[in-house]
C-alpha cells in the first residue's frame, strides 16, 4: 500500500492517477477527504483509499500511515513546513512505513538565501538521520506556476516578475509524479536523489513570446526590482510576506545562478519531459482576455 500526503496538491493528485492507472493500491491523504473524493470523481476508487490525514495531529496522522509500506510526501508551503514535515517522518517512522519519497527543491542548503530552500535541507537532513530508505526529489519551478499569472495576463496583456532575462528551469508537475511513481515502483529507481527539469530552459520574455504567439495578441514581461515585485505580490496580488519573499528569492537566486537542464526524467521515465510549448497550449483557455 502506498500512501499519498498531498493528494489533493498539484503532483499528488497526478500521483494519485498514475498509480490507479497502474492499478496498485493507494492511500490518498488528506484533511478534506470530501474536497479530494470530488477532485478525484473522474476515476474508479476501487483501488483508491481515501483517509482524513493531518500533520498537526500525530496520532491521526499515526492511523492513516498505518498498514502503508512506502509514503510520498508533498506538503504545501508555510513556516512550520519543516516542524510539520519532520513530525510525518517520525510519525511514518513508528508506523513501519518502509520507504519516503520526498518532495524538496533544487537549492536544498539549510543556509541558503531562499528560505523555503533551506527549509527542504532541514527537512532532507531529518529524513537521512531517520534511517529509513528514501528517494529525494528536487524539482525545478513546476509549469503549472505559470497559471498563477492569469490574472495579470488576462486583464492587462502582462505579467511581471525580478527575474529579467534569465534562464529558468520549468517541469510539468504530471512529470515530477511519473517520476515520484517510478521511484515507489522500481526499485533500480528508489534511494537516490535526483534534479528534476524539463528539456531546455525558458527565459520570460521567451514565455511572453509563446504565449503572444499562442493567444494571437500581444503580451508583455515587465521586469520589476525585487522591492517593487515584492510590495505588489503582497498589495495586489494579497500574498502573505513569506510567500512574496519567497517568489523575489527564487527569481533573484535564477538571476545569480544561471539555470541548466538536466536529462534525469529521460533517463529515468524513457521518453522526453513534457513542453512548455505544449502545457501552454493545453491551458490556452486559462490566459483569455477577462474585461
Ligand atoms: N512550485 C514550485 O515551482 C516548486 C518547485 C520545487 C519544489 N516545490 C515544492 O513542492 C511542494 C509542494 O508540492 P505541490 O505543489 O504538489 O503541493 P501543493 O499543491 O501545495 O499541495 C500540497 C498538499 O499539502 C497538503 N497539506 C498542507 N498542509 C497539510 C497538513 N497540515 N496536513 C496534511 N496535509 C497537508 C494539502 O492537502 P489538503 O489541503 O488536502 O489537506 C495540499 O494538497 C513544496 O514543498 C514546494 O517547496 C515547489
Amino acid at each position: 500500500m502506498i500512501a499519498i500526503l498531498g493528494a489533493t496538491g498539484t503532483i499528488g493528485n497526478a500521483l494519485v492517477r498514475r498509480l490507479s492507472a497502474l492499478g496498485l493500491p493507494v492511500r490518498a491523504l488528506s484533511r478534506e477527504p470530501g474536497k479530494l473524493r470530488e477532485r478525484l470523481s473522474d476515476l474508479d476508487l476501487t483501488s483508491i483509499e481515501i483517509h482524513t490525514a493531518d500533520a498537526n495531529d500525530s496520532a491521526f496522522m499515526l492511523s492513516a500511515l498505518q498498514g502503508a509500506k512506502q509514503l510520498f510526501l508533498a506538503l504545501s508551503n508555510s513556516p512550520n513546513q519543516v516542524a510539520l514535515e519532520t513530525s510525518i517522518i517520525r510519525t511514518a517512522v513508528q508506523a513501519g512505513i518502509e520507504h519516503i519519497v520526498k518532495i524538496s527543491s533544487p537549492v536544498y542548503d539549510p543556509r541558503s538565501p531562499v528560505a523555503v530552500a533551506g527549509w527542504h535541507g532541514e527537512i532532507e537532513l531529518a529524513l537521512a538521520e531517520s534511517g529509513m530508505s528514501y528517494t529525494i526529489l528536487r524539482p525545478y519551478a513546476f509549469m503549472q506556476n505559470l497559471l498563477r499569472l492569469t490574472p495579470t495576463i488576462s486583464a492587462q496583456d502582462m505579467f511581471f516578475g525580478c527575474i529579467g532575462d534569465a534562464p529558468c528551469n520549468f517541469i510539468d508537475c504530471r512529470d515530477i509524479a511519473d517520476v515520484a511513481a517510478a521511484a515507489l515502483t522500481n526499485p533500480e529507481v528508489a534511494g537516490r536523489i535526483y534534479t528534476l527539469t524539463g528539456a531546455r530552459t525558458f527565459t520570460y520574455p521567451e514565455i511572453a513570446e509563446q504565449l503572444s504567439s499562442l493567444l494571437g495578441r500581444p503580451i508583455r514581461f515587465i521586469h520589476l526590482s525585487p522591492e517593487q515585485l515584492r510590495s505588489d505580490l503582497i498589495e495586489h496580488g494579497h500574498m502573505p510576506s513569506w510567500l512574496a519573499d519567497h517568489v523575489v528569492e527564487i527569481q533573484t537566486m535564477s538571476t545569480v545562478i544561471r539555470e541548466q537542464p538536466t536529462d534525469t526524467v529521460e533517463r529515468i521515465l524513457g521518453r522526453a519531459p513534457r513542453t512548455l510549448e505544449a502545457f501552454l497550449q493545453e491551458h490556452a483557455v486559462h490566459f483569455q482576455p477577462r474585461r
